[in-house]
């Protein structure tokens, strides 16, 4: 414990769920947490104006999101004393509106042996009554990962600003006889509870390359213990990040994590350690013998459904049950030097919070934009049937290109001239790389160049092709990032995904959410997401220009355009 950290302790008991808890509050004052709120340098052009982000430093994982009394809560992993990781606490944000964000004073922070080298991710659970609990992964004196409760201490308190942890703490820890490896468990979900009225909650873990989501119950939230099996393994390295829970399988509605019953599908979705992706499948949970399986079809690991298919992490969703939707919050890191993240001053940014429901098929889920963030949208501009012939570029002047909302729907009509999907094409981001967005075909490349400057030199093509595959079209999502910057330091990946669209009896919609260094993209009613992170040097501020373009032979038709500029939103 730092020098600094002069304290006093006092003890009482609170009351959770059915055991009585002791806790130690934590008025313990963090000199070098001071000057938190203090501003970055001036002039950036990358910073956000609408996604959230603290005013410097660095940030990853959102943590314990929830709502509370009406505020939405909103905590992330944050290292208050420069733009790289380490020195973890969790920062802390509030918000009415999931757009505009106040900051708070860092909520927990090391304080205790069982956290005092970090306080790294966790979730929170609503207990009954409506009182939070937070989980969370410390880093102990012998750098073991192990995890800990933290709870309110004033539940009169909307913005929940202090908090206790548990003198129990850890409540959960690798031992000989467990043989979990203490380098490799941590970021506790939310918990739910079973039929037998006990709570349940998944570690992230592995063994070897085999990941695993270990699960642990309690009666009381204070004293758990692990079940012999875990609540589900898969061969893909490393499970951080796990979040397990239920969705309707009619509509778009979200319900509560301890929801079991034969009108929902359970999702797991695991943020991969070994190639940074967050993986999901949709499949059936058996709460009695706590196992959870994919259907038959839902692949594991990166050759199977991504929540996001560019940059896009450690993700955690909640249930808000003042508007009845599940909601998706995830980190968005960036694809610059560490050096320039040092220059900067700052690094790393959250996406706009998605709703997420099961779509149609019951095999992906579909992700969208919260209606909130529309608030922010001003000076509209629309087109409706205009016709995009090949080899043709079409520019959008009247809104703030680099700060904007664009929603574009394409019509094709003629489809015989589609290429032929040769059968050894499986790996969509390959595809997009090899058939960037200058390589002309016949249906396609068609889509926007955004962030773009004027004569082309810098762009971000986001953009679709069809290919008439073995017995049906199919549709290919790329977001290119190839020429994005003339600063060639940055990480350029393109990425791609396939879209499930019927294309013949349906149009091919695309949403961006532009925001200066953030191309957010939403494919076919936001069933593929694909986010990028682009650094331009001519195409920033009132530079930066918006294009429809078709490199394609054929002619497709722009059914419909709508973009907005958006204003800028309160983080922080
Ligand atoms: C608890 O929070 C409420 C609302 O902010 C406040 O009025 C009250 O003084 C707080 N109680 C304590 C003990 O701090
Ligand atoms: C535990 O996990 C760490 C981190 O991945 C790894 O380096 C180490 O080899 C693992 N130890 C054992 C005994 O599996
Ligand atoms: C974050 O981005 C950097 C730079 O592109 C990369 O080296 C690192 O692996 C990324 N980390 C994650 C968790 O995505």
């Amino acid at each position: 414990m730092a020098n600094s950290n002069v304290a006093f302790f006092f003890f009482f008991a609170l009351l959770i769920g059915h055991g009585i808890v002791e806790l130690e509050a934590s008025h313990l004052v963090y000199k070098h947490l001071l000057g938190l709120l203090s501003s970055a340098p001036a002039n950036q052009p990358y910073r956000t104006g609408y996604h959230f982000q603290p005013p410097k430093n660095w940030i990853n994982d959102p943590n314990g999101v929830m709502i509370y009394k009406g505020v939405y809560h909103l905590f992330y992993q944050y290292n208050p004393k420069g733009a790289v990781w380490g020195n973890i606490v969790w920062a802390h944000s509030t918000s009415n509106d999931l757009v505009n964000w106040t900051p708070h004073e860092p909520a927990i922070f090391p304080s205790q042996p069982s956290d005092i080298n970090g306080c790294w991710s966790g979730s929170a659970t609503i207990l009954p009554g409506g009182k939070p609990a937070i989980l969370y992964t410390g880093i102990d004196p012998l750098n073991r990962q192990v995890q800990n409760l933290a709870i309110p201490k004033n539940l009169s308190d909307p913005y929940l600003r202090e908090w206790v942890k548990s003198t129990k703490n850890p409540l959960m820890q690798p031992t000989a006889q467990n043989q979990i490896n203490s380098s490799s468990f941590r970021d506790p979900t939310t918990a739910w509870l079973g039929p037998d009225n006990k709570w349940r909650v998944v570690i992230g873990s592995k063994v070897d390359q085999l990941g695993l989501a270990i699960l642990y119950k309690s009666k009381d939230f204070v004293n758990w213990y692990q079940s012999k099996t875990p609540l589900h393994s898969a061969n893909t390295g490393m499970w951080e990040c796990p979040d397990f829970y239920p969705v309707p399988i009619h509509g778009q509605n979200g319900v509560d994590s301890s929801l079991k019953g034969p009108y929902v599908k359970h999702v797991l979705k695991v943020s991969l350690d070994n190639t940074r992706h967050d993986c999901y499948t949709i499949g059936s949970y058996d709460n009695v013998k706590d196992i959870y399986k994919p259907d038959e079809g839902s692949v594991e690991g990166d050759s199977g459904l991504r929540y996001d298919y560019g940059k896009y992490y450690a993700s955690k969703t909640f249930f808000d049950d003042f508007k009845n939707r599940r909601i998706l919050t995830g980190w968005i890191n960036e694809s610059s030097s560490v050096a320039d993240d040092i220059k900067k001053g700052w690094s790393g940014v959250h996406a706009t919070p998605r709703k997420i429901w099961l779509a149609r098929s019951r095999k992906q889920l579909v992700q969208w934009p919260v209606t909130e963030i529309e608030k922010l949208r001003t000076n509209h501009i629309s087109l409706a049937n205009k016709l995009l012939k090949g080899g043709s570029v079409i520019e959008f002047s009247g809104v703030t290109a680099a700060q904007a909302d664009v929603e574009v729907s394409f019509e094709i009509k003629d489809f015989e001239k589609a290429e032929v999907l040769e059968p050894s094409w499986t790996n969509p981001q390959l595809l997009c790389t090899r058939m960037g967005a200058s390589v002309k075909g016949s249906l396609g490349p068609f889509g926007l160049l955004v962030l773009a400057s004027e004569g082309l030199k810098e762009r971000t093509a986001v953009f679709f092709r069809i290919f008439k595959g073995h017995n049906k079209y199919v549709v290919l999502m790329c977001s290119d990032q190839s020429r994005s910057s003339l600063n060639q330091d940055n990480d350029m990946t393109t990425y791609g995904a396939f879209l499930d669209v019927d294309i013949r009896h349906h149009k091919l919609s695309l949403r961006s959410l532009i925001d200066h260094s953030i191309v957010e993209s939403f494919g076919g009613g936001g069933k593929v997401c694909i986010t990028s992170r682009v650094y331009p040097t001519l195409a920033i501020n009132k530079a930066a220009r918006l294009y429809a373009f078709n490199y394609g032979s054929q002619s497709i038709k722009i059914s419909k355009l709508n973009a907005w500029s958006m204003k800028t939103a309160k983080i922080n």
